[in-house]
């Protein structure tokens, strides 16, 4: 991968970070903590300001009291450092629809330009709810705010998070509507799966490994499993995920982003739009199903209790657990049944990726059930890889049983060598390497083979949905 320490020159140049939504969940959850941890390990530019856009009633010290409070709460590291570290904030008030709060801001910049005497970087993160993106983008773009001031000085970026639409149309219209306004370079898609550490090894994985080249193919793979199931249920988005589902709420996304990362051919170089480019070809290889495969080969579920949840419609139809077989046309995997499962509400924690192999037709010790080679790739509870086997158990007989080889992440590196995955955004963002970042043709693949399910759920209410307790795996009853 590239030498992170070799950070470009541009990288020093004064940045100003916009914020929109600087009071909103995302910045509280993830994005200040990231920010601080920048901070923290010296990872900003050397003059740096953040701008908060929101609608309450604040000045710049009332967001940074308030900014304060969230990372007291948070505990956040170092706290006599809070206050030197919030100093860089500042604040603008007003309404996301409303032209004239841009207008506000493009002279505050203005002001801080010539304060600095050069054309500041400027990143324009929407931390919004989805529905305001294409006010916010039209505002954003008349107000000149986006234009940097000239080719060789001072780039602009727009930061959006998921979800990209709630189907293929309203992608598409997103994407007509940034395409129009900003340059591919200029756009920067976040799925936060792709900056998990062990999501970005991969790649890593996958390409400097010499043993796992000639395995991986149809020949030797006799499925693929992506599973995300989570302990909790939906609490307080029952407004949010209703209207979308599990699976679109991480099927769409996270799921198939992991899954293009594991049907992906080698990258030829370690360029962006290369490593881009594959994962997009891997998508979009995705066989799209039929209404029969759908009824098939799909399941959904809802956990008892859902419809109670507040913002949940009291005769909601939404899955909050599925189960979906899948093909790819890649003729490497022709046959090989891919499996993405995902639940609200399950027994445990689990996020993974298992790859089991075919049984080998020389196997001499052959022993029912456990005879195959599996790799498990885990992303929680822990973060590991391991690859069962099988070897003799010690004695006279040729008993054999199944044990694993294993590299866990957290034992083999400190606490310091962790990259929080929205540090990691942030940090790439700044740089500007969009290795990280969703390609409008990976959305485009995604919801291409999302959309059809989808619609078969919606209109004939096939597969019925199951109910299932909560706390509980549906899966395992199968
Ligand atoms: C989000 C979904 O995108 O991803 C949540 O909206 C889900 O419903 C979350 O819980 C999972 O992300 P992580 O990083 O907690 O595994």
């Amino acid at each position: 991968m590239q030498n992170v320490s070799a950070i470009p020159s541009k990288f020093t140049l004064p940045t100003i970070f916009v914020i929109l939504g600087i009071t909103g969940d995302l910045v509280r959850k993830k994005i200040l903590k990231a920010l601080y941890d920048l901070y923290l390990k010296k990872n900003l530019p050397s003059k740096f300001r953040v701008y908060g856009f929101s609608r309450r009633d604040y000045d710049d010290q009332q967001l940074r009291e308030y900014l304060k409070s969230v990372m007291e709460k948070g505990q956040f590291a170092e706290p006599e450092k809070y206050d030197a570290f919030l100093e860089a904030f500042y604040y603008v008030g007003g309404d996301f629809l409303s032209p004239d709060a841009y207008h506000d801001l493009a002279s505050k910049l203005g002001l801080v330009d010539g304060e600095w005497r050069i054309c500041s970087n400027k990143l324009f993160y929407l931390a919004v709810p989805p529905h305001a993106y294409s006010d916010i983008i039209t505002n954003l773009h008349s107000s000149g705010l986006t234009k940097p001031c000239s080719p060789e000085e001072g780039w602009t970026r727009v930061i959006l998070e998921k979800p990209f639409g709630t189907d293929r149309k309203t992608a598409i219209d997103l994407d007509k509507q940034l395409g129009e306004l900003f340059k591919e370079e200029q756009i920067y898609r976040v799925d936060h799966y792709l900056a998990k550490e062990t999501v970005k090894n991969i790649l890593v994985f996958r390409f400097s490994n010499s043993f796992l080249t000639p395995a991986w193919n149809k020949n030797y793979i006799e499925k693929i499993e992506v599973r995300l199931l989570e302990r909790a249920a939906v609490t307080k988005r029952g407004d949010f995920y209703d209207k979308v589902g599990a699976l679109r709420d991480v099927g769409q996304n996270h799921m198939l982003q992991l899954l293009g990362l594991f049907l992906m051919d080698p990258p030829t170089s370690l360029d962006p739009d290369e490593i881009k480019k594959k994962r997009s070809d891997a998508l979009s290889s995705l066989q799209i199903m039929s209404k029969q495969e759908v009824i098939q080969q799909t399941e959904r579920g809802q956990y008892q209790g859902y419809r109670e949840v507040k913002g949940v419609s009291p005769d909601s139809e939404t899955e909050t657990y599925f189960r979906i077989k899948a093909f790819s046309n890649k003729k490497e995997f022709e046959g090989v049944p891919i499996f993405l499962e995902s639940g609200k509400a399950q027994g445990c924690e689990l996020i993974e990726v298992v790859v089991t192999f075919r049984e080998s037709p020389f196997c001499l010790y052959s022993v029912p059930g456990i005879q195959k080679n599996t790799l498990h790739y885990h992303l929680k509870p822990q973060e590991k890889i391991s690859m069962n086997f099988l070897a003799k158990k010690p004695g006279f007989t040729y008993e054999v049983k199944e044990h694993s080889l294993g590299f866990n992440y957290r034992e083999a590196y400190t606490e310091e060598d962790f990259v929080d995955d929205y540090e990691a955004l942030l940090y790439d963002i700044i740089r500007g390497d969009q290795t990280l970042f969703v390609s409008t043709e990976e959305i485009m693949s995604e919801w291409e083979f999302i959309e059809p399910i989808v619609h078969t759920w919606h209109h004939t209410g096939k597969p019925e949905l199951m109910f299932y307790p909560k706390g509980t795996y549906i899966g395992e009853k199968k």
